[in-house]
């Protein structure tokens, strides 16, 4: 915190001389993804997403200036930061992966690798004073935005405040829930191009699609579409995917979604996230611990470590090495980074 935390805000507190006139932002659903779920609760607005946008990008939320939400999750590393473990304020790390931000509105049961916070709105508020990321205080952050030459007015642009002293992380954090929800990708993969007959695959790719969906009784079943379910490629679910050793469920180093239910059960059980954009988010699981995507074929194809509660899916799969080979490129076809164009997502500053 700054010595000049406590001082009055300078200048008028009245912002009701400008005007409030919001406009509903149309958000482009990727080609072949269902609508999302909490739209009606709280509409977009062009001025709500230009907010949140200028505070996911904006180091003003950290202790010292340096870290934004951005720092960890860059629209050019797909919304994550390629580390297996993540440098905060000061360069603290966490023990847990930066997640892609893309699609993270299909989310309905849950955020975060254990699915600790409900909402997008839930969620931004965690960073903010999480010690090995943002490291500040939101009454701090709410004083230096209340101070900004710019927020005051953008705030009323959004929400219709009349004074300076209506700005909240409340709305805050609703604004960049709603800039999130503008973060969308998989309408131009080249799986989904597929689907709506605009490219063929070459056999590589068919082969890997056919393993991931167990289209073909004459290859083996990878299994992967229960839990990277089409069209998403994720599920609203926990799963244990068998990437630890334990001797009992109470001896997971993370315990994972069961940390958050305080259900023996879940220990070790994680979120399964997204495959869209998967070869650009290297590296893999909650930890970090793969590399590669090979690494984590290799995982699948060995059937994974024990533990009473692994999922009955994970199991040896008996890929030979070009069938392995295959599923990878299947998974590069679900690369789209054509939010890239969408000059709303970018960095205003
Ligand atoms: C220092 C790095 C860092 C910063 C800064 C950061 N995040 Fe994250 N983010 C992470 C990590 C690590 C996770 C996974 C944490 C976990 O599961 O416990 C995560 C998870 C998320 C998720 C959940 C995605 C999902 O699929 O469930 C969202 C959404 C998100 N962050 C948005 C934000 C926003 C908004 C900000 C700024 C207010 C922010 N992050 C700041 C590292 C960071
Ligand atoms: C039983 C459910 C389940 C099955 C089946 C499954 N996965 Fe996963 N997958 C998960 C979960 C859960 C995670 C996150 C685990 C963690 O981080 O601890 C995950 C993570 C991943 C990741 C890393 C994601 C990231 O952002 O770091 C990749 C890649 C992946 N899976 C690919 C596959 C492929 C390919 C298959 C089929 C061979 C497959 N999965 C089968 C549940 C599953």
């Amino acid at each position: 915190m700054s010595a000049c935390d406590d001082e009055p805000v300078n200048g008028s507190d009245d912002l009701s001389q400008i005007p409030y006139i919001p406009e509903a932002y149309i958000n482009t659903i990727p080609n072949g993804l269902p609508q999302l779920p909490f739209t009606t609760e709280d509409p977009l607005t062009k001025e709500g997403v230009q907010l949140g946008r200028h505070l996911f990008y904006d180091p003003i939320l950290s202790l010292d200036s340096t870290i934004a939400c951005a720092s960890c999750h860059d629209p050019r590393k797909a919304f994550t930061d390629n580390l297996a473990v993540s440098p905060g304020v000061g360069g603290t790390v966490g023990n847990r992966s930066s997640m892609t931000v893309l699609n993270t509105a299909y989310f309905y049961k849950g955020l975060f690798w254990d699915g600790r916070a409900a909402f997008l709105k839930d969620q931004a508020l965690q960073p903010v004073e999480n010690p090995v990321e943002m490291h500040e205080m939101w009454p701090a952050v709410i004083n230096k935005l209340k101070r900004h030459p710019n927020y005051p007015a953008m705030f009323r642009k959004a929400f219709g405040i009349n004074s300076k002293s209506e700005i909240s992380k409340e709305l805050a954090t609703k604004a960049i829930a709603q800039f999130e929800r503008i973060l969308l990708t998989g309408g131009n993969s080249i799986y989904q191009k597929q689907i709506r007959g605009e490219l063929f695959f070459d056999a590589d790719q068919q082969e890997g699609h056919d393993l991931y969906f167990n289209i073909d009784v004459l290859i083996p079943d990878a299994e992967c579409f229960h839990c990277h379910a089409a069209p998403l490629m994720m599920a609203n679910d926990y799963f244990n995917n068998g990437i630890d050793t334990v001797t009992s469920l109470d001896d997971f180093k993370d315990t994972g979604r069961g940390g958050i239910t305080g259900v023996r059960f879940d220990k070790g059980k994680f979120k399964a996230p997204t495959l869209y954009n998967i070869a650009l988010t290297a590296p893999y699981m909650h930890d970090g611990r793969f590399k590669t995507l090979e690494e984590v074929i290799e995982h699948y194809n060995s059937g994974g470590h024990f533990a009473e509660n692994k999922d009955g899916f994970i199991r040896k799969l008996g890929l030979n090495r070009r069938q392995k080979q295959s599923l990878i490129a299947f998974l590069n076809t679900l690369t789209d980074t054509s939010y890239l164009q969408n000059p709303d997502v970018l960095s205003p500053f």
